[in-house]
This record gives structure tokens, sequence and C-alpha cells, in this order.
């Protein structure tokens, strides 16, 4: 059986920076509040004269992985594009992105696991690659968050911790034994759906029904976050998630090299990191420059991470992700 390697990681995030300063001037809050409860100083939102979308971002993240790759865009013979901020309700934007990069009429699936959506991607990938049927995957996590968000007082709990941004990962088929993805976990529990979420415009909430009850109070085309219940609940399930991982590949938390996880709040994965032992430097964390990026946080670190040289041959990359659904999941990756 083949094995699933990172042949290559890129990413793209917006040129437009907004500080938490700059926050400051449209709603109440501060940069105080911001950074003691989430360690976010800045994230990148798109700029309302740019022409940057979901599925542009994403592409522009390709083309850095595919090239970290050394291939070329028609090497890929699938894409997976992750995302809950897609272009369009359909089609999804991995078509988008076959057509962006010219890519021939290679499959396109898109992935709807929200914050969990690239550990989703990847395990995906991975049973392809696992069974032959493809060679090389890209994999995609975009998102722009920051056009649908209540950027007023009455939003701030949730609209201060979003940014936009992409990455992309190429993964490929090898016969290096012990190498690449060792195992994937994923889990959901429905009946915390609407703790996180956005629920309407949708099918259960028709546009037509939205302007008719024109209705202030209805903000249901805002996301909507219970944000203490939402903590309580990830800071538990990356951990339990993550010791699945180790002890279905028969490792130990020690064992980890690096621990790349959803960048959802900073607090929660230092949290974690003390809970499992860890030491800081094990723990790759970019939140405090992009905010949470959802599908994007985990393949926007690891290309960083992988660009500052901090994914060496031989070391265990723990990959690990909490969000709506829930969904939640882990990888492990032997480099
Ligand atoms: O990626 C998907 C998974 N998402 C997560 O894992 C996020 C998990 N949750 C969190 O990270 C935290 O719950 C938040 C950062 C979202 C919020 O932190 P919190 O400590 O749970 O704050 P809170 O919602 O309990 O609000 C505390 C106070 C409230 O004021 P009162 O009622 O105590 O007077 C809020 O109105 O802080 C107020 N507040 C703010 N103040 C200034 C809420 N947002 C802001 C803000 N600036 N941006």
């Amino acid at each position: 059986m083949k094995n699933t390697i990172i042949a290559g990681a890129g990413h793209y995030v917006p040129e437009n920076v907004v500080k938490n300063s700059d926050l400051q001037l449209i709603m109440e809050t501060s940069d105080e509040w911001i950074q003691e409860r989430t360690g976010i100083q800045e994230r990148r939102w798109v700029a309302s004269d740019s022409d940057d979308s979901t599925s542009s971002m994403g592409t522009k993240a390709a083309r850095n992985a595919i090239a970290d790759a050394g291939l070329e865009p028609n090497d890929i013979d699938f894409i997976i594009f992750a995302t809950l901020s897609p272009d369009y309700y359909f089609p999804g934007p991995g078509v988008m992105v076959q057509e962006q990069l010219g890519i021939d009429t290679v499959g396109a699936l898109d992935i709807r696991n929200q914050c969990s959506g690239f550990i989703y991607g990847l395990s995906v990938a991975d049973q392809f690659i696992k069974t032959g049927q493809y060679k090389n995957i890209l994999l995609i996590g975009s998102e722009l968050h920051s056009g649908g968000l209540d950027k007023t007082t009455r939003g701030r709990g949730v609209s201060v911790i979003f940014g936009d941004g992409a990455g992309a990962v190429v993964l490929q088929a090898s016969d290096e034994a012990g190498k690449g993805v060792l195992t994937t976990k994923l889990h959901s529990e429905g009946k915390h759906a609407k703790e996180l979420a956005l629920l309407g415009p949708s099918t259960a909430h028709w546009v037509d029904a939205i302007i008719e009850e024109n209705n202030p109070e209805d903000l249901s085309y805002y996301p909507y976050m219970n944000g203490n219940f939402v903590f309580k609940h990830a800071v538990t399930r990356f951990q339990e998630v993550i010791y699945e991982a180790l002890a279905s590949a028969g490792k130990d938390s020690s064992d980890i090299d690096l621990l790349i996880p959803h960048q959802a709040n900073l607090r929660i994965s230092q949290y974690v990191q003390a809970k499992m032992g860890l030491a800081p430097e094990k723990v790759f964390n970019n939140i405090m420059k992009y905010g949470n990026t959802t599908a994007a946080s985990i393949p926007i670190a690891l290309s960083e991470a992988k660009a500052e040289g901090r994914l060496k041959k031989g070391d265990l990359l723990c990959l690990a992700a909490f969000g709506s659904g829930f969904t939640w999941g882990s990888a492990l990756v032997q480099f």
C-alpha cells in the first residue's frame, strides 16, 4: 500500500492588515480585551477594492504549494477544497480552482466541515492515495470571512476573531515505509450544530422569508457563536482526539515534534499545550497575525512552519482541529 506524504505547502493571505486598534474605531472593543481573551493582534481582511475571493486565494495558495512540491498544475490528479465561506452557494470553489489553475478535467471535491475541514480533507485524500486511486492530490483550505461579519459592537464577540486567508498542500503517494500520514481521526456531535453556525439565508430560512418578515431582530445571516460553550468543548476534544491518534499509531505525546492546532484561540492552544505537558516551542501558533481563518488555519500554519524549517526529516507532526458542527479531528504525519 502507498503512503501519503506532504510533498509541498503554500499559503496566501490578503495584503490588508487590520489591527485591533483599527477595530476600536468601528466598535466598542479594545486591543487589551482581544489580546487577553484570544491572543490576536491583527488579522487580514480582504480590502473592498480587492478582487480576492475564497477560490482565488485558494488558487494562489495552491500555486505556491505546487511549486514547493516541484510540480506543475497538471501533475495534480484530484482537488479537495475545504471552506465554510465559498464564493457561491453552488457550485463549490473546487471547480473554480480547477479552472483557475488550468488543470485538465480532474475531479474536485468540496468539503463542508468548517474548522475541521482541512483534517477531514486530509483523511479523505489519504484514503484515495493509499488505495492507489490518485498520486498527487491538491488539498486547499480557504476562507473569506470578513465580508459576512457583523462589524458593530453587537457582533464584536465573533467579528474580532475571524480573518481571511488560504493555505494548501500537495499530498503525494510514496513507497517509503513508515513515512507520511500515520493516522487520521474524525468525529462529530451534531446536537451542538447551532452553537456555532450561520443559519440563514438557507433552505431552512429562505431569502424570500427573510425579506418578507423584515425583522430587524433576525440576525441569522451573521455567524453566531456561543463562545464559552465552544471553548469548553474545544479544550477537551483537542486533547482527546490527539491522544486517540497517538494511541492508534503506537506513539506518546513526548514523540510529537510539532503540534499545529487549528488556530481558534491562543488560549485554547496554550491550555492544550500545558495539559499535555508539551514545551511551548513544540506548538506552532500564528493566530496573533491572522486571527482564526477556520479551514485555512492549519495549512497556513503548516506552510509557515515548513518555510521556517520547523519540520525536519524524521519529525512527527500532529495536526488537530475543533469547530462548528461540532466536528473535530486529528492527524499524525511522519516527515
Ligand atoms: O474556530 C472555531 C472554534 N471557535 C472557538 O474555539 C472559539 C471559542 N471561544 C472563545 O474563544 C471565547 O469564548 C471568545 C474569545 C469568543 C470570547 O471570550 P470569553 O472570555 O468567552 O468572553 P465572553 O463571550 O464571555 O464575554 C465576556 C465579556 C462580555 O461582557 P459582559 O457581559 O461580561 O459585560 C462581552 O459582552 O466581554 C464582552 N465582549 C467584548 N468586549 C470587548 C465580547 N466581545 C468583546 C470584544 N471586545 N470584542
